[in-house]
Formats: structure tokens, C-alpha cells, sequence
């Protein structure tokens, strides 16, 4: 049996009905995702990275092929079923946090639990465990406009994070952060991929956030492009990126 927790076959998405202008979002894509790897997709503007998020995410239904996640096909689940899938195997991270305001830190990160129906008393060494992975256990009791930029996003990891879900999906995590609680989020999701074993998915468009990924997948006109694994440092992979992403700006590699 494979290890792979997200396996992606010949994946396809076309938005709009027959006879209409139809749009071939993602056109044929495979991949897999490995147990505890952190992997990056990249790709310029309208490449269908968020529509790859979406299919994964069971948020939207591919037009053909299949996802399986955590060895279950995704595809051929029903509406309810997928609302439970989803809770139990999927960690989110968006770009604006989603935090609830009026709920504190510690309740924020509870919430997935909480939804779940887990007992209060079952809750806490959850929250408090992944709490101290993230290093926030110091603003539990604060609410979210009282706490730092990269502090709330630390939250929504330690959120994404406390259901132990097959998989982290994050959505441009680093996109309304500064450069400085940017690099802070992706060292903490390092932190969490090598030491912890979680496994996780990163749509970005920041080359810099890329580099602390082990792999990357470029995506463009709804296909996969090219795959770059990290061999060397953190630098020398942030320079190969900087070069994939050049290619897509040359006319005459577009066509
Ligand atoms: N609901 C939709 N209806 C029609 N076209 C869509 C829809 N969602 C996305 N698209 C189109 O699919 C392509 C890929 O979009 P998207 O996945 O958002 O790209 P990315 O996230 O890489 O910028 C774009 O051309 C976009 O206009
Ligand atoms: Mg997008």
C-alpha cells in the first residue's frame, strides 16, 4: 500500500454548462503527497491553483478523475458525508486568518473539536499540546484584535492543527503577513512539518514562503508544469524558484 495521503489522479474541472462557454480549469492533473511532506503549488494568476485547493479540499467537485485522501476517494462521497470527512481529516489556513472575534484565542483554536462534539475536558490537553507546538500558549486567554499579525495566524495553525487532521491545506497563509511574521509562520510550519510529521499542502504566491517547502508543483493553463524538489539550502531553493517563475514571463516558453 502506498503512503501517499493525498493521491490526485488525472483530475479535471470545467466551470460553466455544455452548449455555454465552457472553461477547462484543470485539465488532467496527478500527483501524490507523501505522509509528512510539504509540498508547494505555484503558478501564475488564473494557473487553477485555487481550483486544485477546492477539489482537494472537497469545498467543490472535480468533472473527472479522482482524489483520494487518506486512502478514501473523495469523489464519489455524498454532501453529508463529505462535511464529516472534512472535519475529521482537513486542516484549513486562509490568508485572513478567519478568527473569531468575539471567542478568545484558546476557544478559536477549540472550535474544530468543539463542532466535532468533543467533550470540554477532552478538549484542553489538545489545545494547550498544540498550543506549546506553536509556541502561544501565552495569549490563550486573549482575543484575537488584542494579539499580533502572526500571532493570529499562529492561532489558525494551531486551529488547522488540533483535530489531527491527514493534512494541512493552507491557502496563501503568508499573504497579509509582513516579511518578518511570514518568515516567523512558514519556520513554525517547518517546525510542525519535521518534528511533528504533518503533512501539508501550500498554495502561494510568494517565492520566499515556497523555499521553505520540500517540493514544489507548478501548475500553469490548468496542468502540471514542472516539479522542483529541494536539495540544497533554503537559499539555493529560493533562487531555482525565482527561475521557474521567470519561465512563465518569457513569451516564447507560453506557448
Ligand atoms: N466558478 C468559476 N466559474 C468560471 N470560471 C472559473 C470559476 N472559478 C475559476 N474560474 C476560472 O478558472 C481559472 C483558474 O482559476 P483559479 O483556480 O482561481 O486560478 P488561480 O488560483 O491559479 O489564480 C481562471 O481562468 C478562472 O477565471
Ligand atoms: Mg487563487
Amino acid at each position: 500500500m502506498s503512503k501517499a495521503v493525498v493521491n490526485v489522479k488525472n483530475v479535471r474541472k470545467t466551470f460553466g454548462k455544455k452548449n455555454e462557454n465552457q472553461f477547462q480549469a484543470l485539465d488532467g492533473v496527478s500527483f501524490d503527497i507523501q505522509a509528512g511532506e510539504f509540498v508547494g503549488i505555484m503558478g501564475p494568476s488564473g494557473a487553477g491553483k485555487t481550483t486544485l485547493l477546492n477539489v482537494i479540499s472537497t469545498l467543490d467537485k472535480p468533472t473527472g478523475g479522482t482524489i483520494e485522501i487518506a486512502g478514501t476517494d473523495i469523489t464519489t462521497m455524498k454532501q453529508g458525508q463529505l462535511a464529516d470527512f472534512r472535519s475529521e481529516q482537513l486542516g484549513f489556513i486562509f490568508q485572513d486568518f478567519n478568527l473569531l472575534e468575539n471567542l478568545t484565542i484558546y476557544e478559536n483554536i477549540a472550535l474544530p473539536l468543539s463542532l466535532q462534539g468533543v467533550s470540554s475536558k477532552k478538549i484542553k490537553p489538545s489545545v494547550l499540546k498544540v498550543a506549546e507546538k506553536l509556541g502561544i500558549q501565552a495569549i490563550l486567554d486573549k482575543y484575537p484584535v488584542t494579539v499580533s499579525g502572526g500571532q493570529k495566524q499562529r492561532a489558525a495553525a494551531a486551529r488547522a492543527l488540533v483535530h489531527e487532521p491527514a493534512i494541512i491545506l493552507a491557502d496563501e497563509p503568508t499573504g497579509a503577513l509582513d516579511s518578518k511574521n511570514a518568515k516567523d509562520l512558514m519556520k513554525a510550519m517547518v517546525h510542525l512539518n519535521t518534528n511533528h510529521d504533518v503533512s501539508i499542502m501550500l498554495v502561494t504566491h510568494d517565492p520566499l514562503s515556497a523555499s521553505y517547502c520540500e517540493r514544489i508543483l507548478f501548475i500553469q493553463d490548468g496542468s502540471l508544469y514542472k516539479e522542483i524538489r529541494r536539495a540544497g539550502s533554503r537559499n539555493e531553493f529560493h533562487q531555482e524558484i525565482l527561475h521557474v517563475l521567470a519561465e512563465f514571463a518569457s513569451p516564447h516558453e507560453m506557448e
